[in-house]
């Protein structure tokens, strides 16, 4: 924010303060720059497509930017299945309307949803006021990723909250993700993407925003929910999926810590060359859906599909220096093992491939960009041009 536009704020503030006798609580929002919502501001109910069923051809291109509602609707002319929420019954829309006010309030004034996942009253109240300066340009009012300022100009396209789906986890396969994983991409952002990373602020303000993040995504996913389960006639009890969803979330915090990564030695030891060796033959077997086979030509030729969300994913592309959800081993063990859900990744349990299996993967992906921590082999086998 611009010193212009805090020094506008702050005189504007103190004329209204001299000039009539505000209610405390305004009054002590003055020294800040950030304006909160506009207290009758609603959530608008959905308008946007359902995505309900996946066209079963892989798509040609990826998605453009500012296209992604006519890129959706296009989804049924390839096979896939949408539906318009404004096609649904209007009894079904507007009783799951009332639950989701009655439950989950207003922009400025969000209800207490759950007490043990700190969702409550006053933690979302300063969410969402945070959440309104940075991150509704690109996520949007409702989380819907379509911000009309920035969302609409970047392909990926920002996080649709509301399928409660979540790429960068280290709960478990298809798991909701841990507090700390929304604190991670918050914090760090997602390199290559316009994901920015907001380490400058306080770390209690990016736990309030990961709480305000989990709200619309629980908000979001219950309007989804209800409305498919409307386009399909089936019945539908958003309190009780609301507290099934919640203990989803508490799960995610509580599963088992992810394991610590081995001593391969320094980059240039044999152990780690020979971890890196090991990697590289299982990343690129011969079997059905190994890596190699999504992520081809090591992710210079990636394989794409569609996710969850009707959109295009690509497969990372290992020759650049760039992961998403981060370079260090144990973010990488964790897409590894439990896969990335949504996009259709698959996860590799125990029964697949064993901790020391994982880990050789992790060492051969993480050292692609980096020609000297490649044995010879393996270098030649990735650049075979570099020579
Ligand atoms: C300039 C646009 C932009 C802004 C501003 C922005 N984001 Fe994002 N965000 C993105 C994009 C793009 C993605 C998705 C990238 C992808 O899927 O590859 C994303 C994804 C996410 C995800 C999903 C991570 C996952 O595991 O799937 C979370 C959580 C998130 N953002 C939180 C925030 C929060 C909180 C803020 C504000 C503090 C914020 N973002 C601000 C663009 C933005
Ligand atoms: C069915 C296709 C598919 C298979 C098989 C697959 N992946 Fe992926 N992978 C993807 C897609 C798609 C993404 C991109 C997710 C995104 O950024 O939207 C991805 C992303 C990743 C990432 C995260 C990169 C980041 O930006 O943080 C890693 C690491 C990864 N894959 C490793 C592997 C390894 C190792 C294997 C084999 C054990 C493998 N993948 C198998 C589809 C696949």
């Amino acid at each position: 924010m611009s010193g212009h536009r805090v020094l506008q704020n702050q005189s504007r503030c103190f004329l209204l303060v001299t000039l009539v006798t505000l209610p405390v609580p305004i009054i002590t929002g003055c020294g800040s720059p950030v304006v909160h919502y506009p207290a009758q501001l609603v959530f608008p109910p959905r308008a946007d497509r359902l995505v309900l069923q996946l066209p079963t051809q892989a798509p040609l291109k990826e998605n453009t930017a500012g296209r992604l509602d006519e890129e959706i609707a296009a989804l049924d002319s390839l096979g896939g299945r949408t539906v318009e929420p404004q096609s649904l019954a209007e009894a079904d829309r507007d009783a799951l309307n009332q639950f989701l006010t009655a439950t989950f309030g207003t922009p400025a004034a969000p209800q207490t949803i759950s007490e043990s996942l700190k969702l409550t009253r006053d933690h979302l109240r300063e969410g969402a006021r945070l959440y309104k300066t940075k991150c509704f340009d690109c996520h949007n009012l409702t989380g819907d990723g379509r911000g009309a300022k920035a969302g609409q100009f970047v392909v990926p396209f920002p996080r649709d909250y509301r399928q409660g789906a979540f790429k960068f986890v280290t709960s478990g396969e298809g798991m909701k993700p841990r507090r700390s994983d929304l604190l991670r991409t918050i914090h760090h952002g997602l390199p290559g993407t316009a994901m920015p990373a907001f380490s400058l602020l306080e770390p209690g303000e990016r736990d309030l925003l990961a709480g305000y993040v989990m709200f619309l995504s629980l908000r979001g996913q219950i309007e989804f929910e209800g409305l498919h389960a409307a386009a399909e006639g089936r019945p539908f009890q958003p309190a009780e999926r609301l507290s099934t969803l919640l203990r989803e979330w508490e799960h995610a915090d509580a599963a088992p810590p992810l394991p610590t990564p081995p001593d391969d030695g320094d980059y240039d030891s044999p152990r780690f060359h020979e971890a890196v060796r090991r990697g590289y033959r299982l990343f690129t077997a011969k079997t059905e859906n190994s890596c190699i086979s999504c992520h081809e030509d090591f992710g210079r030729k990636p394989v794409l599909r569609y996710d969850v969300w009707g959109t295009v994913a690509k497969p990372a592309n290992f020759t650049e220096t760039t992961l998403k959800g981060g370079k260090e081993p144990q973010d990488v063990y964790a897409r590894i093992r439990f896969g990335i859900a949504p996009v259709g990744m698959p996860a590799h349990p125990p029964t697949q491939y064993t901790d020391r299996e994982v880990w050789d993967l992790v060492r051969f992906v993480t050292s692609i960009p980096y020609p000297v921590r490649l044995p010879p082999d393996v270098h030649d086998a990735i650049y075979p041009n570099a020579k």
